[in-house]
């Protein structure tokens, strides 16, 4: 996570590759979720959650994902943490594929590769003790740590700013935030080069949204953590990215680097998502501007809709669009864009006309005052991230603290990866 200030001093990248070197490779994923009906369990469709994705995450980096609620971001985070069994395309992990690895063969992977999960509520057992469940990887991996799992798992505690004291307490005595905190030192037990951390402040308060968003940079700089972020609040990600996958009905739309994507988004979609962030900064609030609001929901993953899936609600929509795909294709240096008409960028099939009738029920154009109002909460998170982004650049003069750090530790998801894969990967 990180300015680009910050991403050129993390000094210790996890031992899987120099930073910048391919960690993850992902080629032409596919999950496809069976719907079955009748007696006989026919299977008469299927829900298309992610439907022919790649990209590659680099070591040292952050990859935040982003896009509305239902385009799969989840379904992702869980393919490439291998929670779920693709239906189709391939998992490379330090160029190694994992894509159809079992139990036996993800069990050394699994130290590498963690989750923080979106509810901290759920995702830690109430009957145990954070001593149990922090220390629980260590069983699980039977790994013994240098002085003991008790020692380790204080350590632990306390790298994620919670006392070690409270070792022996129970989750339903801390707070969302602390909570999370515990997630995260989970995650953290066995020094992972990876950690995908599925909307990991959302269901915080705002007010310790900030914190927790902090918690984890900092950690990344200490640690040499590579980390894919998902949320669907670009406020979120915004100053924790160095690269940003922009996602749409289980498609990458755009995938391009933090500052090309905020300075001339290329895609109607990301566009339109940018519309809704809010500008922290009053002065620029003040500008006058319009904003796109888009209207309608998420078209179902069942039966998207033919050729550019975004074109029932793109203002730009024509012909070719309702009937031909665009390929995602790097139009402008590290920036990816699937759009026949993109923006900031010539067009791509200028002969078309835009399809008036969809135009005009597609988006809104709304004066910035009138979402100014309700963008208030996030533009706080968003301040609070940003302004602690700033103050961590002086952090790189100091490298040394970065290499002999020691990673916290705890998290096998592997137990919560047992239980969400059958939950789930039906
Ligand atoms: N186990 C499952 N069985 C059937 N359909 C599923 C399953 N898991 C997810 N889906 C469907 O796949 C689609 C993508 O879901 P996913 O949870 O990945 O979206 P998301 O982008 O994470 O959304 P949100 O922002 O709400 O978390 C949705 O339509 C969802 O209903
Ligand atoms: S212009 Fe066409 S291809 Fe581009 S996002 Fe809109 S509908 Fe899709
Ligand atoms: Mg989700």
């Amino acid at each position: 996570m990180t300015t680009p200030a910050k991403s050129e001093g993390t000094a210790a990248v996890k031992d899987g590759g120099a930073p910048g070197e391919t960690l993850l490779k992902v080629t032409g994923l596919q999950k496809h979720f069976p719907i079955k009906k009748g007696l006989l369990q026919r299977q008469v469709g299927a829900v298309r959650a992610v439907d022919g994705i790649d990209f590659e995450v680099r070591s040292g980096e952050t990859l935040g994902v982003v896009g509305e609620s239902g385009c799969g971001k989840s379904t992702m985070g869980r393919l490439i943490t291998r929670l779920l069994e693709p239906t189709a395309g391939t998992i490379e992990f330090e160029g190694k594929d994992i894509t159809h690895l079992g139990v036996g063969g993800m069990r050394p992977m699994r130290r590498d590769v963690q989750m923080i999960f979106q509810d901290p509520y759920s995702s830690l057992n109430p009957r145990h003790t954070i001593g149990t469940i922090v220390g629980a990887p260590f069983r699980l991996q039977g790994v013994e740590p240098e002085g003991g799992v008790k020692k380790e798992v204080q350590r632990l505690l306390s790298v994620v700013g919670l006392n070690p004291e409270h070792y022996n307490r129970y989750p339903h005595e801390f707070s969302g935030g602390q909570r999370q905190r515990i997630g995260i030192a989970r995650a953290l037990a066995l020094k992972p080069k990876l950690v995908v951390a599925d909307e990991p402040v959302s269901a915080l308060d705002v007010s310790i949204q900030a914190q927790v968003v902090n918690l984890m940079d900092d950690l990344q700089e200490e640690l040499g953590l590579t980390y894919v972020i998902i949320a669907h609040d670009l406020s979120v990600v915004r100053h924790v990215s160095d690269r940003i996958a922009v996602m749409y009905l289980g498609k990458i739309v755009e995938l391009a680097d933090r500052d090309s994507l905020y300075r001339a988004p290329m895609h109607p979609y990301t566009k339109a998502l940018m519309s809704a962030v809010p500008i922290p900064d009053p002065r620029r609030r003040s500008a006058k501007s319009e904003r796109i609001l888009l209207k309608g929901d998420v078209p179902s993953p069942i039966s998207p809709p033919s050729g550019c899936r975004f074109h029932t609600r793109c203002w730009k929509a024509t012909e070719i669009c309702r009937t031909t795909e665009p390929k995602l294709v790097e139009l402008k240096p590290g920036q990816q864009v699937a759009c026949h008409h993109p923006e900031n960028f010539a067009d791509q099939a200028p002969q078309d006309t835009v399809l008036l009738s969809a135009a005009k029920e597609a988006a809104e154009l709304v004066a910035d005052e009138v979402l100014a109002e309700s963008a208030e909460t996030s533009a706080a998170v968003a301040a609070e991230v940003a302004g602690h982004a700033e103050q961590a650049e002086p952090a790189k003069a100091e490298p040394a603290k970065a290499e002999s750090a020691e990673p916290a530790g705890a998290a096998e998801s592997g137990a919560d990866a047992a239980e969400s894969q059958e939950s789930t990967d039906k």
